[in-house]
C-alpha cells in the first residue's frame, strides 16, 4: 500500500514538472500506458495476501482513475496555453482587407440583348426563340432560297453528318416555325439567338454571332410600319435625337428588300472613324416578307401582309462600346469581358 502512494506521489510531482505536449505523452507512456507503472500496480493485485486484495485493488484504481483525469486537465491546460502563445506571437489583424470574392457579371452580348429585348417589348413584340441545328428546308428553301440558288453562298454554314441538317446561318428560319405556329393569328414577335456560319474570321466576321430577327404579319402591315418600328428602336436604342436611312438592297425573302443606317453615334452624320467618313452605320436588313415565303407559313398573301428585320448583336454592340474587333466576343479574354 504505500508502494501505491509512493507511486501516485511520484508521478503527480512528474506530471506537474511537464512543460510541453510532448513531456505530457511521455509521462502518460510511463504512467498510464499498456507496460505503464500504474498498470502494472493494477495487476499486482494478484500477489497481495488475500486479506488485503480488496482494499489494495480499489486503491490501484482510485489512483489510476485519479492520474487519468490530473493528465488530462494537464494536457487541456498546456493545449491552451500553446494556442494563447501562438496567437500572441502571430497577431491576428482583423482589420486587414479579406480576400475578394470576384464575382462575374452577364456576358455583354446576354446584357446588350436584354436591352433590345425590352425595347421591343415596349414595341409590343413577344420573343419567340427557335432551334440552332435547323435543316436545309427551313434555313434555305422555305426562306425562297431553292437548292443551287445563288443567295446561298452568302449563308454558307457547319453541316451535321446527318444530311440536310445544318447550324442556322441567320435566325431568318425562325420565321418559317413562328407562322407555321401562329398561322392564321397576326404575329409580332422578335427571334432572338445565336447564329453560324463557315467564315474567314476576320475583325467584322466569326464564325458564331447572335441575330435578333422581327417579324409582323397582319392585314394591312405596311413599310411605313417597318420603317416606324425602326426608328422609334434606334431612337430607344442609341438616343432619342436618331436618324435613320433606308436603301433598297436584296434578300430572297422578301421584297422590296431594304438596308438600314443610321446616322452615326460618334459623329452624328459629320464623319468619322466609326463610320469611315460616310456619316452612316449599317444597323440591318430589312423588308417585305416575300409572298412565297408568306405561303411557306401558312399565310395567303392575298390577304395578308409582314414587314421582317435582321441584325447581328455583336455589330451594334462594336458600335455601341467602339469595340474593333468582333473576335473578342468569343474570344473569353477576362481582360476584355470585365469591362462591361
Ligand atoms: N437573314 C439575314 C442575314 O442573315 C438578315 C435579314 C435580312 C433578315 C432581311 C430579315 C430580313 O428578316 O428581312 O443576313
Amino acid at each position: 500500500m504505500s508502494n501505491l502512494a509512493d507511486l501516485e506521489q511520484r508521478a503527480l510531482a512528474e506530471l506537474a514538472s511537464c512543460q510541453d505536449e510532448s513531456a505530457l505523452r511521455t509521462w502518460h507512456g510511463k504512467y498510464l500506458g499498456k507496460q505503464g507503472e500504474v498498470v502494472a500496480a493494477v495487476k499486482e493485485v494478484v500477489n497481495v495476501p488475500p486479506e488485503q486484495r480488496r482494499a489494495y485493488g480499489s486503491e490501484a484504481n482510485r489512483i489510476k482513475v485519479s492520474l487519468t483525469e490530473a493528465y488530462e486537465a494537464a494536457l487541456a491546460k498546456i493545449k491552451q496555453l500553446a494556442l494563447e502563445a501562438s496567437l500572441s506571437a502571430d497577431a491576428l489583424d482583423v482589420t486587414m482587407p479579406g480576400r475578394a470574392m470576384s464575382s462575374g457579371n452577364l456576358h455583354v452580348a446576354s446584357r446588350v440583348m436584354r436591352d433590345v429585348r425590352a425595347v421591343f417589348a415596349d414595341l409590343g413584340f413577344q420573343v419567340y426563340r427557335s432551334r440552332e441545328v435547323e435543316d436545309d428546308l427551313t434555313n434555305f428553301e422555305l426562306l425562297n432560297m431553292p437548292p443551287h440558288h445563288p443567295a446561298r453562298d452568302m449563308w454558307d454554314t457547319f453541316h451535321t453528318t446527318i444530311p440536310g441538317v445544318l447550324l442556322r446561318t441567320h435566325t431568318s428560319p425562325g420565321q418559317i416555325h413562328v407562322m407555321r405556329e401562329h398561322c392564321p393569328a397576326p404575329i409580332r414577335v422578335i427571334l432572338p439567338g445565336m447564329c453560324y456560319r463557315y467564315e474567314n474570321i476576320t475583325t467584322r466576321s466569326e464564325i458564331m454571332f447572335h441575330q435578333v430577327e422581327g417579324l409582323a404579319i397582319g392585314e394591312r402591315v405596311t413599310m411605313a410600319d417597318l420603317k416606324g418600328t425602326i426608328v422609334a428602336f434606334a431612337r430607344r436604342m442609341f438616343g432619342e435625337e436618331r436618324q435613320v436611312r433606308i436603301r433598297s438592297s436584296y434578300f430572297p425573302f422578301t421584297e422590296p428588300s431594304i438596308e438600314v443606317d443610321m446616322d452615326c453615334i460618334v459623329c452624328a452624320g459629320k464623319g468619322c472613324g466609326l463610320c469611315k467618313r460616310s456619316g452612316w452605320l449599317e444597323i440591318m436588313g430589312a423588308g417585305m416578307v416575300h409572298p412565297v415565303v408568306l405561303k411557306n407559313g401558312g399565310y395567303s398573301p392575298d390577304q395578308f401582309t409582314g414587314f421582317a428585320f435582321g441584325m447581328g448583336l455583336e455589330r451594334i454592340i462594336m458600335l455601341i462600346y467602339a469595340i474593333d474587333d468582333i473576335r473578342q466576343f468569343w474570344a473569353n479574354d477576362l481582360r476584355f469581358l470585365r469591362q462591361f
